[in-house]
């Protein structure tokens, strides 16, 4: 469940290491709280008699039993492939006089369905009723709107913690508002965490898809309640193309598909199980990691491939668990594209590690593997499995040697802004919450980019964990990761570097919108902010830190 040790491993950070940065966190974890109590803005964001914590809860033993996915048949179950949305209509919109744009209509609702041939239906909320929902596909620079429908229940099924910043009591239990995660979107339509609706409301918003061919995702964004309405399973799929990617003759129509990969916890009576700390006053737990992996909403499925080139487009979809991914048959990914679209050449991989949020779009081969089963492999255990069949069409597709260039951002004269990613700690070490440059959701905003401006941003990491952080509007470049001296910075704010800064490896050197910032590093990326003027967000894409305090409001100013 909340385990520590995986994601350690993963970005190869020992555990002496994590317990010199838990000790030294915890120093600093001090002194943050202290900035934090002394914040301006505090005395108004605190709730009346809402004691703040000072101690860091635990995570209770699940009241129920749980699944174990262990003792489950594998492979018994087909993989479900999202249906694609149609437009309802076509409507006019102020922004496009005199155009007739296609309008979607998407309703979240509850419904039932089994994760596995052998438990019993799970209660859960999707787009359309499903979970992924529809996949919206859309053609770079055609403009369409979007209905986004609640029609949940009353009552949320997960339990809310009133004493997270945006979920207090008196706010309505069932919430959402969806953002298109990737999409560069006007202010007033991507899904801004306060705008949230109740059920039986709705919100229009417009989508300019004036951006390249990529792999983006929806999903609910609404504050203080986003783990929860994702887990509920409130994600779907939404595919920029364009002729410059049609052109390569990447493997297409039912030999491409999206995967969803997140994980849960399945009580054995069928219904979803969110983890709660010991405390039933804030049962908000800091990670939370499930023991059952679910692929397009399944528990081990399987898929009937024919032995030829299929296009997959990789999504971690979880709340907080990276994933590392690999093949059996000694078979390889050929990544095409990272999060904003196509890299600029392929590049061979036999792991793939994904953290929540990114995306990976891989080509991968069955040819000469006829009547075999291969396994996608997740932490080396067989999570889906693909049944190449003895025959099939002629392989018309392509894996071109070039995609598309990534022309390297001017950073000359870039303005740089040192953005810290740390943990207010108790008094025993143990994180009661993260931050974004030591401030609150609800402090004044500090980041003002002024668009057409490049800027680059240095996200140096304070805490014992890599965050996975998240620009809206923008895409951006990975510079460079460079370790750094914790102790110079938490003595004299002084950024030191303790070693040689290193590049990004090639799958990272396309177009990004979240990047895993590692503990104990600098992590530097370049951002050219195009669109239109108004509040955006940036945040940790952990959920659970998410909702807690580790977003933050940017403004893009008029350039
Ligand atoms: Cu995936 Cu703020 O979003
Ligand atoms: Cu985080």
């Amino acid at each position: 469940m909340c385990r520590h040790g995986p994601r350690r491993r993963a970005v190869g950070v020992s555990r002496s290491r994590r317990d010199f940065l838990r000790a030294a966190g915890g120093l600093l974890g001090a002194g943050l709280l202290a900035d934090v109590l002394a914040a301006p803005g505090m005395a108004d964001d605190a709730m009346p008699g809402m004691p703040m914590r000072t101690t860091a809860a635990r995570l209770a033993a699940p009241n129920v039993p749980l699944v174990n996915p262990a003792m489950l048949a594998r492979f018994v179950d087909t993989l479900p492939l999202p249906t694609r949305a149609r437009p309802v209509g076509r409507r006019e919109h102020p922004a496009w006089p005199g155009r007739l744009l296609p309008c979607y209509r998407m309703e979240m609702r509850a419904f039932a369905a089994r994760l596995h041939r052998d438990l019993p239906p799970t209660p859960q909320w999707g787009y359309a009723g499903s979970t992924p929902g529809p996949t919206i596909e859309v053609e770079r620079g055609e403009p369409v709107l979007v209905e986004w429908a609640n029609a949940l229940p009353a009552r949320h099924f997960l339990t809310i913690d009133h004493t997270v910043h945006g979920a207090e009591r008196d706010k309505p239990e069932v919430r959402a508002v969806t953002h298109v995660h990737g999409a560069r979107v006007p202010a007033d339509s991507d899904g801004w965490p306060e705008d949230w609706y109740v059920p039986g409301r709705s919100a229009l918003s417009r989508y300019p898809n004036a951006q390249d061919a990529a792999t983006l995702w929806y999903h609910d964004h609404a504050m203080g309640i986003t783990r929860l309405n994702i887990y509920a399973g409130l994600y779907g799929a939404w595919l920029v193309r364009d002729a410059q990617e049609r052109a390569l003759g990447l493997p297409s129509g039912d030999c491409e598909l999206p995967l969803f990969l997140c994980d849960r916890l399945i009580g054995r009576d069928g219904q979803l199980y969110y983890p709660v700390s010991d405390d039933p006053a804030a049962p908000w737990v800091m990670q939370c990691q499930g023991n059952a992996v679910l692929c397009n909403g399944k528990l081990f499925p399987y898929l009937e491939v024919e032995p030829r080139r299929y296009r997959l487009r990789l999504l971690n979809v979880a709340n907080s668990s990276f994933f590392e991914l690999a093949l059996t048959h000694g078979l390889v990914f050929r990544q095409i594209g990272s999060d904003q679209g196509l890299l600029p050449a392929p590049v061979e991989r036999t792991r793939i590690t994904l953290y929540p949020a990114e995306r990976a779009d891989v080509v991968v081969d069955f040819a000469g593997l006829a009547g075999q089963r291969v396994q996608l492999q997740l932490h080396g255990g067989g999570i889906l499995e693909f049944r190449v069949g003895d025959r099939g069409r002629r392989d018309d597709s392509a894996l071109p040697a070039h995609l598309r260039p990534v022309p390297r951002l001017d950073i000359a004269k870039a303005h740089d802004r040192v953005l810290t990613l740390g943990e207010v700690d108790d008094a025993g070490g143990n994180a009661l919450r993260m931050l974004l440059d030591g401030k609150r959701w609800s402090d004044p905003v500090s980041e003002r980019p002024h668009a057409g401006s490049v800027e680059t941003w240095s996200f140096v990491n304070l805490s014992g964990d890599a965050h996975p952080v998240h620009l809206h509007l923008v895409r951006f470049q990975v510079l460079e990761r460079r370790p750094f001296d914790l102790f110079a910075w938490n003595a004299r704010r002084e950024l030191k570097y303790s070693g040689p800064a290193q590049p990004p490896p090639p799958h990272e050197a396309g177009w990004k919108d979240t990047v895993r910032a590692d503990p104990g590093m600098v992590t530097r990326i370049a951002v050219r902010f195009e669109g239109e003027p108004g509040r955006y967000v940036w945040h940790c894409h952990l959920l659970e830190h998410e909702d807690n305090e580790m977003m933050r409001p940017y403004e893009l100013l008029p350039g």
